[in-house]
């Protein structure tokens, strides 16, 4: 049998775990994911200035993550000259850190901000706060150009920090939102400070060398104090110290034996914690030739607590007259416990140059290949230590958990692709099931429909136009793409339409996508069936799950005769069809026990017959089909209930119970408030208590609806139904209606939106759940304090009302909510308040504001 181990693959990481193990940060190497995007770095070790919002705190600041609104913003706009806003990290220990990662708000299409520039700041303690410089001096990072495109850039000189903080940089007042990565790896070395005389320049004579520390982070005065810099930042100086990729001398720091009178330079070295040192290792130039050697000795004192070590450490390497090349210097260090070494390096010749100087300590190794960020693999030995090997077992075993995860994994992926295509053929299956049933029970010609009073009503079918090319202009269909459009009327979003990346949003993809914006919490929208309505109406957006419980056989809903139908009057037309009053015969068999109290046993009874025009095509058909299942299960005091149909033949119908008030919004329109000006005009009115009465039953149909996870998506006055005695039915009549041609905003002759009755979500995000019906419920609640008499914010235009949805996303106190009714009380315009709140997840349930409306209820 062939062995795993003698996979290529396996093979390959074999090699990646022998590989070359370095003692000392490889800055090439080290530009590892320190845990934003990857979630190691914990959301409370995440902070900010400041926050726009709770959807746009600190923690959505990480790379490449699309929760909350889609990335960290700060409260205000970022002026130039005022660089206060910053977004922090804390990464509990020290880390070298190589590159950083930028990128904006993009938030599925609908975020469009960005930091063009940024500074860094950085700190070991949380205190000293460094501005980082590049090794020209330059602060401002270049950043992002967009809101989705990652931008990363080297840090050159990298950072050895456990906080670090990105300042947005803008040349002009703008709003500014960021995620960000950090990449690096631990700071094993633990070094927190050096402190040594400056470094000296050389006088050549062709050019003056440089030999200072130019990118330490401590304070330069004669000498340098609680900083890190060219000896710590990973790049080796070459053998000829004149030539370097910045100035020449510049990797290194040297200094002059004549400025010594004592032959040694100090440095002390300060760490993080008390550590047991085995090595320290000095790069050192020796380029006799130019005087200049490596130290002849050095002798290191040991503190640990507030005591230095009686005992120096003392070593003497052979100085080398013979070789030019720069090298490391290995000081065995003996494992000395120590918090802090000062070291004495005794001159060999005029000058002593330094380039990197690094620690082992502890079990603290670099691997330089396969290393993670926060664990260094244990059982490999330092690359100058002849016993160097690898462990075996540990290898092994190592090995063997790899390909257990990558089997688990590859399990994982196979489960998960697999559930989806089933459930994706399940899905298909079922929909088939429905679509087959219903053109099945099409199929069967029987009864003609005639009407009985009005030969003349059937030619309307003839009439009606060709069907082929309807226009779908439903906000609901499941190609609904509008509200990135509508984005776009914002300024701040303006951008992003001109950007082809953003037109392709998760938003405008279409109501199938799940956009987590703002936690929206219901149900996936991915669940989210469409249906529409077919006689101009929406009917209900309702869950897949639910959808395939209504593909079971039992529409339960019986034929109706059509010769037992006598037309009255056209109660309404629609886009595919109309809707009638008529008298059924007989009506009383079908209908259940609640209905018939009032009903007298023999006379015909009056129902709404909704008709799909004749021609209509096969979508109108099956859709027509689909709403009759839908509202067949229906069945609620409060939601209008479908009696029967005639689906035998042309034309399909849906019989519905007859409101004898029409709609709510016409309803009230004619009422007044009861009072003097009423008594004085003797216009009919309507109490407050019956307004209570019948936003009650509106909830207590909502409340029915939202428990089946149904979305009504245009809960409005206008598709409310009066009957006797202040009853209620919610309906759904679709857009269509002339008469409220008004209250829908029509983008470019596709989609028509109730946006006055939307919420900030439903508009911006084409969001639509029960907190979006929640909204429009308390938009309804207020239009029945008005008796219909005002348009909800009949002050603002279409776009106004657009730009105040912005308002409301941005939850800067600049929104405009529609004001308090003159006869509200105080207690019921919380209620609508509450329907408004930005947050979905802070707005009522129809259960909640259901009980709210009894109580309040006089
Ligand atoms: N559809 C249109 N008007 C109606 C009414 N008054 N009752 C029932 N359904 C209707």
């Amino acid at each position: 049998m062939k062995h795993l181990w003698d996979t290529p693959f396996l093979l390959l990481i074999l090699l990646h775990l022998l590989g070359a193990v370095m003692s000392q940060v490889n800055p090439g190497v080290c530009r590892y994911p320190l845990g934003m995007s990857g979630g190691q770095i914990l959301d409370e070790d995440i902070s900010a200035s400041s926050q726009w919002s709770e959807s746009t705190a600190a923690r959505y600041g990480r790379l490449d993550f699309e929760e909350g609104d889609g990335a960290w913003c700060p409260e205000i706009t970022v002026e130039p000259d005022n660089l206060k806003e910053f977004l922090q990290i804390d990464l509990r220990s020290l880390h070298f850190i190589t590159l950083v990662g930028t990128q904006g708000r993009h938030a599925g299409g609908i975020g469009n901000e960005f930091a063009q520039m940024y500074k860094i700041k950085y700190s070991r303690d949380g205190s000293r706060w460094i501005s980082w410089k590049n090794r020209q001096g330059k602060q401002v990072i270049e950043g992002n150009r967009n809101a989705y495109d990652i931008v990363l850039k080297d840090l050159d000189p990298p950072i050895i920090a456990r906080f670090v903080r990105f300042m947005p940089v803008t040349d002009h007042s703008m709003n500014v939102c960021m995620r960000v990565e950090l990449y690096g790896c631990e700071w094993l070395d633990g070094l927190v400070s050096y402190n040594a005389p400056a470094g000296e320049q050389m006088n050549s004579p062709s050019y003056p060398i440089y030999l200072n520390d130019s990118v330490y982070d401590g304070a330069v005065i004669y000498s340098m104090t609680e900083g890190l810099g060219q000896l710590t930042d990973g790049v080796c100086g070459l053998d000829d110290f004149t030539h370097s990729h910045v100035w020449p001398g510049y990797d290194y720091v040297g200094w002059n034996n004549e400025s010594f009178p004592s032959g040694y330079v100090e440095i002390m070295f300060e760490f993080d914690r008390t550590r047991n040192f085995t090595t320290m290792k000095v790069h050192c130039n020796n380029m006799f030739s130019q005087h200049v050697k490596a130290f002849r000795q050095v002798v290191c004192y040991f503190r640990s607590d507030l005591d230095w070590e009686a005992s120096p450490l003392s070593f003497s390497p052979v100085v080398d007259e013979k070789n030019p090349s720069a090298r490391f210097v290995t000081v065995n260090l003996a494992n000395h416990m120590a918090s802090a070494i000062k070291c004495h390096f005794y001159f060999a010749d005029a000058w002593m140059l330094f380039s990197e100087i690094t620690f082992q300590s502890d079990t603290a190794m670099y691997n330089t290949t396969l290393a993670p960020p926060k664990t260094g693999p244990p059982n490999i030995q330092p690359e100058d230590d002849p016993t160097h090997k690898v462990d075996d077992s540990n290898t092994r075993i190592l090995i063997g958990c790899l390909v257990a995860i990558i089997f688990i994994l590859v399990a994982i992926i196979v489960i998960i692709l697999w559930r989806q295509v089933w459930q994706k053929m399940l899905e298909k299956a079922s929909r088939r099931m429905l679509d087959d049933e219903l053109t099945a029970s099409l199929s069967i010609q029987s009864e003609t429909f005639t009407y009985n009073h009005n030969p003349n009503q059937s030619g309307t079918t003839s009439e009606q136009e060709s069907n082929s090319t309807y226009e779908r202009i439903f906000p609901l269909g499941p190609d609904y793409q509008e509200p990135s459009r509508l984005i776009c009327k914002l300024p701040e979003f303006a951008q992003s339409s001109e950007d082809p990346a953003s037109t392709s949003t998760a938003a405008s993809k279409s109501t199938t996508t799940t956009v987590v914006q703002d936690g929206v919490p219901h149900y996936a929208e991915a669940d989210i069936v469409n249906l529409q309505g077919v006689t101009g109406s929406n009917t209900y957006a309702i869950p897949a799950v639910t959808m395939d419980l209504l593909s079971g056989k039992d529409v339960a809903v019986e034929e109706f005769p059509r010769k037992l139908l006598t037309f009255k009057e056209k109660l309404g037309e629609g886009q595919f069809g109309e809707v009638h009053l008529c008298e059924a015969e007989g009506m009383q068999e079908f209908m259940n026990k609640e209905f018939l109290f009032d009903i007298a046993e023999d006379l015909p009874v009056l129902v709404a017959v909704k008709m799909l025009r004749s021609d209509a095509n096969k979508n109108a058909r099956n859709d027509f089909l689909k709403e009759i299942k839908i509202m067949s299960r229906l069945k609620d005091p409060n939601i209008i209930r479908l009696l029967a149909v005639c689906i035998y033949s042309d034309p399909l119908c849906m019989i519905t119970e007859y409101m004898e008030n029409g709609d709510l919004n016409q309803f009230l329109s004619r009422h007044e408030p009861e009072g003097q000006l009423a008594q004085l005009s003797n216009a009919p009115t309507v109490s407050f208590n019956n307004l209570c009465y019948m936003a009650t039953q509106i909830a207590s149909g909502m409340k029915y609806l939202s428990s089946l996870n149904f979305v009504h998506r245009d809960l409005a006055t206008r598709n409310c139904l009066v009957g006797k005695k202040y009853t209620i039915k919610i309906a759904d009549f679709g857009m269509s209606r002339n008469l409220y041609s008004g209250d829908y905003y029509r983008i470019q002759g596709r989609a028509v939106l109730p946006i006055r009755w939307m919420s900030w979500e439903s508009i911006l995000l084409g969001k639509f759940t029960t907190a979006s019906d929640m909204w429009a419920f308390g938009v309804t609640l207020w239009e029945i304090l008005n008796y219909c008499k005002e348009q909800p914010y009949s002050q603002l235009t279409d776009e106004q009302v657009i730009e105040n949805t912005g308002e409301f996303f941005r939850d800067q106190k600049r929104q405009i909510y529609l004001p308090q009714p003159v006869l509200c009380p105080d207690s019921l315009y919380k209620v609508m308040l509450c329907c408004w709140r930005r947050n979905t997840k802070e707005r009522p349930s129809f259960q909640e504001i259901h009980q709210a409306l009894l109580e309040i209820q006089p």
